[in-house]
């Protein structure tokens, strides 16, 4: 609900369990007045708190009145240049050369339903389920206006925002920063929590004290990166999975980012989440508009779990669209790991009458089909089949995969070209490279120039044509490599600050396309495993491949951090060879299965080579997958433990929405002698239910599971439980 006070000009936003309140104050400085914990009381502005300190300037309205400075002030979007100190949310470049953007109200708006954003992903919701309220701010000196808008969906506790930068003046105006997002708060100390690591390691939390000054992380790789996850947290320092306030900020796109948080002189904390200003220059001429993507806020007065769950069911109801998004995904072998380039019609069909024989339901072709590509060297761009290692094409190959009862999905990597092949020979300008600089390859490939219309439409047409020929019902989105020596041949140069994020721009408009002209295909995203796992892919790829690191043990930490932010039901996880192909280590197959079940399923090997035993627990798998995937597509997650490497188990649960059922999950750590009895505190349950386990003749109280717990059996070194509870 969106409450606006026109006459004190105070604007609170209630969801169902959060308060956001800002107001514009007598000299039309836009200050940030709460956020937390669900409150009433009106104007809250009381809070905020005036002194003299010294070497914190004073505005002109502020006439002699030493008190006042925007230097101290919580601001809604601060400006910079001004009197402001702290991290600016707005940086203009004006045609006098100053840097200067001062921002003071100038009205406000509710609208029934939620803003959309031109181009750009963004949550969506119908008028019934959320409102939309504009702040127009406005420098008269610039002759720049910005609006702020929010969306709000009260059930979630979500609340979005975007801003739109107006140039209404008749000089063009420079924007060398529009964050998407600023929260400044004044009751800290509060930590500061991100999501950090690298290829094939990615999302691991980190959590630390603010310091005083910024501590920031971000991306200037030209996507969201494996690195750090353009999602972020602050939380008091008590704050745990079930208790203590805390916040969760992501940026629902897909380039570069920064997410920095500033502890200032006074011990006030300023959150601001955006575009990365690094390269960052957009040129508004007179009439323009910029709008910034959107981030999306979700704040919990209990704990991160109930952030997440609240993220989760958010981004399932109101930021994936696909036709898949409700259905039961089919189980998929990849042939990547049980073959990478080394594969031709014949290998290809024993994998795939192995996996059909067993119950697996799609067959991924992933690299390698096409131009002359027997490494990863060439033919990115010359988007035909290889006929020497598929005759007939790919129509042929899906046609007697179809015969198996299969359905065949294709892997492509859109984005990139590679110097040895017949696209690059045609079009060495479609390369984002500056004129006169050597190359900075990475997987030997170079970046299309994607903001480029006709870039976009040559890809368009060669891999539609593809898809034309034959019958495919899911695409691998892929894209292998960091953006460097960013430069589009088709700007000027006082525009080449646009380009990585025209580039993000191209690959959403691109992605729409295949969307509406293959309306039935399922989409998963990819980037060398987790590079671009975030919310503006996942509203146009209902499933991000989370990392191409395998390993069920490295998973659980991986598939751990992603779940703070992403529902487990968009996490591409597969159960791959032992010993694994990235750590070497051997885990056992019901131990991969049970971690590559929370997610999006499937397998990445030859099934062929497995044991009959073996196969049988994969056919046991694919049931169990069929039965739990309503569970774990619609259910509650919780994390009950966090991955450690001391041995302690790994633990987490699937909770029905009516929570009379439950998939408990588990996968013990390394072992060690004289192991402590352990025991693990579910939680979610109800209280009052009794629930039977699988295998366990005995029903147990949910008031038990949850406050005494139930007892772990011995388990030894990566040994793994999958524990159904059901209410009686
Ligand atoms: C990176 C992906 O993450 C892998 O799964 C695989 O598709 C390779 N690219 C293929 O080049």
């Amino acid at each position: 609900m969106i409450i606006q006070d026109t006459e004190k000009r105070v604007f609170t936003l209630q969801t169902r369990s959060t308060t956001y309140q800002m107001k514009a104050d007598e000299n039309g400085v836009l200050l940030h007045v709460y956020y937390g914990p669900k409150v009433h009381g009106g104007d809250l502005s009381r809070l905020i708190r005036y002194a003299d300190r010294g070497f914190s300037p004073n505005p002109d309205e502020a006439g002699n009145n030493r008190t006042y400075s925007l230097d101290t002030l919580p601001q809604e979007y601060s400006g910079s240049g001004a009197g402001d100190f702290r991290l600016p949310s707005l940086e203009l470049e004006l045609a006098d050369g100053s840097h200067v953007a001062d921002l003071r109200y100038v009205g406000a708006a509710v609208q029934k339903g939620k803003y959309a954003l031109t181009g750009l992903p963004a949550f969506f919701a119908s008028p019934e389920e959320a409102d939309t309220l504009v702040i127009t701010l406005e420098d008269a000196a610039a002759h720049v206006r910005v609006e702020l808008l929010y969306g709000v969906l009260e059930e979630y506790d979500l609340i979005t925002r975007a801003v739109r930068v107006i140039n209404c003046g008749e000089e063009p105006v420079g924007i060398c920063r529009a964050a998407s997002v600023c929260l400044d708060f004044q009751d800290t100390p509060l930590d500061f929590i991100t999501f950090d690591g690298g290829h094939v390691k990615e999302r691991g939390l980190h959590r630390a004290p603010l310091r005083p000054g910024v501590q920031s992380v971000g991306s200037i790789r030209g996507i969201s990166s494996h690195q750090h996850n353009p999602f972020v947290m602050l939380c008091q320092p008590g704050a745990g999975e079930e208790h203590g306030v805390c916040y969760g900020a992501a940026l629902v796109y897909s380039g570069n980012f920064e997410a920095a948080a500033e502890r200032s002189q006074f011990e006030d904390v300023r959150l601001t989440l955006g575009i990365h200003p690094f390269h960052f220059c957009w040129t508004l001429e007179p009439g323009q508009v910029f709008t910034t993507p959107e981030a999306a806020l979700i704040c919990s007065p209990c704990g991160f779990g109930q952030m997440s769950r609240q993220f989760h069911r958010a981004i399932r109801s109101h930021l994936l669209r696909d036709v898949w998004k409700d259905r039961r995904k089919p189980v998929l072998v990849n042939s990547w790991e049980a073959a990478y380039f080394d594969f031709d019609a014949q290998k290809l069909m024993t994998l795939a009458r192995e996996a059909a024989g067993l119950g697996v339901e799609l067959f991924v072709l992933d690299d390698g089909w096409f131009g002359h590509r027997n490494n990863d060297s060439s033919s990115l761009g010359d988007w035909w089949a290889n006929e020497e290692k598929l005759p007939g094409g790919l129509g042929a190959l899906s046609k007697e995969i179809n015969a198996l009862g299969m359905e065949f999905g294709l892997w492509i990597e859109p984005e990139m070209v590679s110097e040895d092949s017949e696209l690059y020979q045609a079009h060495p300008d479609w390369v984002l490279n500056p004129p006169g600089r050597p190359y900075t390859r990475g997987r030997c490939q170079m970046v299309l120039d994607f903001t480029r219309p006709e870039v976009r439409e040559h890809i368009f047409q060669a891999l539609q044509k593809v898809l034309d020929s034959a019958h495919v019902s899911y695409l691998k989105w892929d894209m292998n490599r960091s953006l460097a020596q960013v430069w589009s041949a088709a700007l000027p140069a006082r525009q080449q600050g646009e380009v990585y994020h025209r580039y993000v721009l191209g690959v959403y408009d691109l992605l729409e396309r295949f969307r509406q002209a293959n309306p039935h295909t399922l989409i998963e995203g990819c980037s060398g495993g987790g590079g671009r796992f975030d919310m503006g892919m996942l509203y146009y790829t209902p499933q991000i491949w989370c990392s191409d690191n395998t390993d069920a043990i490295d998973r659980l930490a991986i598939q751990y951090g992603t779940s703070f932010a992403y529902p487990p039901a968009t996490m591409g996880a597969h159960v791959s060879a032992i010993p694994n192909e990235q750590t070497g280590r051997s885990v056992p197959l019901a131990t991969r299965g049970t971690v590559a079940l929370s997610g999006t399923f499937g397998y990445e090997m030859d099934l062929g080579k497995l044991s009959e035993v073996e196969k049988a627990l994969v056919v046991r798998q694919i049931a169990d997958y069929k039965e739990s995937f309503g569970l774990i597509q619609e259910g509650d997650y919780y994390r009950l433990t966090a991955p450690t490497p001391d041995g302690a188990p790994t633990a987490w649960l699937h909770v029905s929405p009516d929570r009379r059922e439950a998939l408990l999950c588990l996968v013990s750590g390394q072992t060690h002698a004289a192991q402590p009895f352990r025991r693990l505190r579910l939680r979610g349950l109800d209280p009052e239910l009794r629930y039977r386990l699988t295998g366990d003749g005995e029903a147990w109280s949910g008031d038990v599971l949850m406050h005494a717990g139930y007892p772990i059996p011995m388990l030894g070194e990566y040994q793994s439980l999958r524990l159904w509870l059901k209410a009686e």
